[in-house]
């Protein structure tokens, strides 16, 4: 049984102020835990402070990004070193923003997820189709190949590690939900590429959130689909309200 999994991207949002807040208060709700995983990802200066707020909570930390690279002469970078060294346990590799705004490749996704599961860290890794994709019908090409670049030279343990996120870049802070059958398809994809990259059991165990406009009244549909597992949630993780309806969605 895959235990479900909902954590909440911040992004570029919040004020050191806000962030504390709303971890405080996720974590209040959240108390010790209830069957269903929580983590929220606020921005990597914030991170220290809201690890300070969730503590005593079983609601995890994560970071959006890191740079693969152990420690050097990186301006700007943040090593897998220094976000457990705040209290990290996940990282969001990969998201589309990344890739489609800031440029990042499979294989530089590829260097991080090795580096941040060396270092121990819990890797969330993002892939997903664009809407054009989509439509010229290479859904399934796009996620194989996101999936193979990002993954490759992992052996089946370090692949039990990871957590993958789909995330349809046209369902991103659009409002516009993939449909629960439609993430299903690909959730179910993603699944056969792992049993057959690697075996049944890796298949079975590995966990895949939907992410794209999940909202209080859309989370419920989407998370009892047999192969997803949980969410990566955007703009619905800022209100402590709508978070918890997103989780209880879960449970
Ligand atoms: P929204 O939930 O705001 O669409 O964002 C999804 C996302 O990108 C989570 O990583």
């Amino acid at each position: 049984m895959r235990r479900p999994f909902i954590a909440g991207n911040w992004k570029m949002t919040q004020d050191r102020a806000s962030a504390v807040a709303l971890a405080s208060g996720i974590a209040q709700r959240v108390g010790a835990g209830n069957g269903v995983d929580v983590a929220v990802c606020p921005p990597s200066c914030y991170l220290d402070a809201v690890g300070q707020a969730l503590t005593g909570s079983a609601v995890g930390l994560g970071a959006q990004n890191m740079y693969h690279e152990p420690k050097g002469a990186f301006t700007g970078e943040i090593s897998a070193a220094m976000l457990l060294d705040v209290g990290c346990r996940y990282v969001i590799l990969g998201h589309s923003e990344r890739r489609h705004i800031l440029g990042e490749t499979d294989a530089d996704v590829n260097k991080k997820v090795l580096a941040a599961l060396a270092a121990g860290l819990v890797p969330i890794v993002c892939v997903g189709e664009t809407l054009d994709e989509r439509e010229a019908g290479k859904t399934l090409d796009v996620i194989r190949t996101q999936f193979t670049g990002s993954l490759a030279g992992l052996d089946a343990g370090q692949m039990k590690q990871i957590v993958i996120a789909y995330e349809p870049v046209w369902a991103i802070g659009t409002g516009k939900t993939a449909t629960p059958e439609q993430a299903e398809e690909v959730h179910f994809d993603l699944r056969k590429i792992m049993v057959d990259c690697y075996d049944e059991a890796v298949g079975q165990t590995v966990r895949i959130q939907y992410g794209g406009s999940v909202k209080p009244d859309n989370a419920a549909a989407l998370l009892s689909q047999p192969n997803i597992d949980g969410a990566l949630v955007g703009g619905a993780s800022l209100d402590v309200d709508s978070f918890m309806e997103i989780i209880a969605g879960a449970a």
